[in-house]
């Protein structure tokens, strides 16, 4: 077996309604001075509220920084450790979707520490230690939540990544009451997102591992199996709990073998004209796997008997049916199938196409080469 490391949270919850007992977890840190990190969606839809009185009732001074705004710039992170310097926090809550949990956990490395944000951009350039850190996701998702990576928005649209395991948190928190209320099409976009995660990582070109396979395998299965639901019948728990589980999944997967293509064309998307993270990966999906058909045939056979178990036939056939599952898969659940859609015109392509040859750190991932000619082409083909 080819040598490999794994890391991931070191405690997971997973309980119904543990948000509201937030606070009894936080006195056990021994934090007496907490903050929470969230934005105004999550606000606004009450998820707060049981959470912020089980503070009050015991007596546990809490902060709210609801500041975030998706794909979030520098300036709301650099607010956000000015605030927690401020109030002299000692406990930093990430409480949202990716944006929020990727903005607590710069706060809770950078609040006591010497270092500047602009100092830990890259793999391990992170030191020192970072305050406790609790994340709960309201999206199904991203999940930031046990992931060691958080995503920055530099200049007007460039992302980079600060990589170091002081961002995976003490605790995360899976509690799917809060994600009953998650618009339809937000489901959708977040829950592909979380599949692109875990069919990304197991077609990992440097660091595909047995640990992150039986993962990305098992996230796959529940999110195919409940997404449908999910979008349809939002408050169904049971089926939004497996999306939330899924996500997790799909995230300790590919925190330790990396997501490729996808994502690397999906960032400029996301960054240049302001489509959610998990739709613009939406968009790219289709002509990214069918370019890959090549060189990874048979891994997405591998994944189309987890999505269709009763599937036989060659290995091209099945992975043809999974590719034409995704295809359709935003069509059905009602958000946008092509870059046009959301505004981007054939015009927009080289500036998308040079823009994605950036993503070093992510094409080196994909299981075949991307050359800018190719990328260009990608971006024809989902216009
Ligand atoms: N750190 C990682 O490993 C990682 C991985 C993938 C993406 N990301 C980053 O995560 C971000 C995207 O995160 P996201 O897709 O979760 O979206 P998001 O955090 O930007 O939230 C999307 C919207 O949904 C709303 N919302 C969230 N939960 C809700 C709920 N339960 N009910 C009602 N509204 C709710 C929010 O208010 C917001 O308007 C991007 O910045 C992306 O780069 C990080
Ligand atoms: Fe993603």
């Amino acid at each position: 077996m080819k040598a490999f490391e794994f890391h991931t949270t070191k405690s997971i919850i997973v309980e119904r309604g543990a948000a509201a007992q937030l606070a009894d977890r936080i006195r056990d840190m021994a934090c007496q001075s907490v903050m929470i990190v969230s934005d105004p969606g999550v606000v606004k839809a009450g998820l707060l509220e049981a959470t912020l009185a089980n503070f009050k009732n015991l007596n546990i001074h809490v902060s709210v920084f609801a500041d975030v705004v998706a794909d979030p710039p520098e300036a709301i992170i650099l607010s956000g450790i000015e605030a927690a310097q401020r109030q002299g926090a000692d406990c930093i809550i990430g409480f949202g979707g990716g944006s929020s949990m990727d903005v607590a956990k710069l706060i809770a490395l950078l609040a006591n520490n010497e270092q500047k944000l602009a100092e830990v951009y890259g793999v391990n350039a992170a030191k020192g230690q970072r305050l406790p850190l609790v994340l709960i996701p309201t999206t199904a998702g991203t999940g930031s939540e046990v992931t060691a990576i958080a995503i920055v928005t530099t200049g007007e649209n460039e992302k980079k990544g600060v990589v170091s395991p002081l961002l995976l948190p003490d605790i995360a928190l899976l509690d799917a009451e809060l994600t009953i209320g998650l618009p339809s099409h937000v489901t959708a976009a977040t829950g592909i997102d979380a599949m692109v995660h875990a069919i990304e990582a197991f077609t990992s070109k440097r660091l595909k591992n047995p640990i992150s396979d039986s993962l990305a395998k098992d996230a796959l299965r529940l999110l195919s199996a409940n997404i449908h639901t999910a979008c349809q019948h939002g408050d169904n728990i049971q089926a939004r709990e497996n999306m939330l589980l899924g996500s997790c999944l799909a995230g300790m997967a590919f925190a330790n073998a990396p997501v490729g293509g996808v994502h690397a064309l999906a960032y400029p998307v996301g960054a240049r004209f302001h489509v959610p993270h998990g739709l613009s990966n939406s968009l790219m999906l289709n002509a990214v796997l069918r370019f890959n058909l090549r060189d990874a045939e048979h891994l997405y056979a591998e994944l189309a008997d987890v999505v269709f178990p009763a599937a036989a036939g060659a290995p091209q056939i099945r992975a043809l049916s999974l590719l034409n599952y995704l295809k359709d898969l935003a069509g059905e659940l009602g958000i946008a199938k092509s870059l046009r859609e959301v505004g981007i015109s054939e015009d927009d392509i080289p500036q998308l196409a040079e823009d994605a040859m950036k993503q070093s750190r992510l094409l080196i991932n994909n299981p075949r080469e991307i050359h800018l000619a190719d990328a260009t082409a990608l971006y024809k083909e989902s216009l």
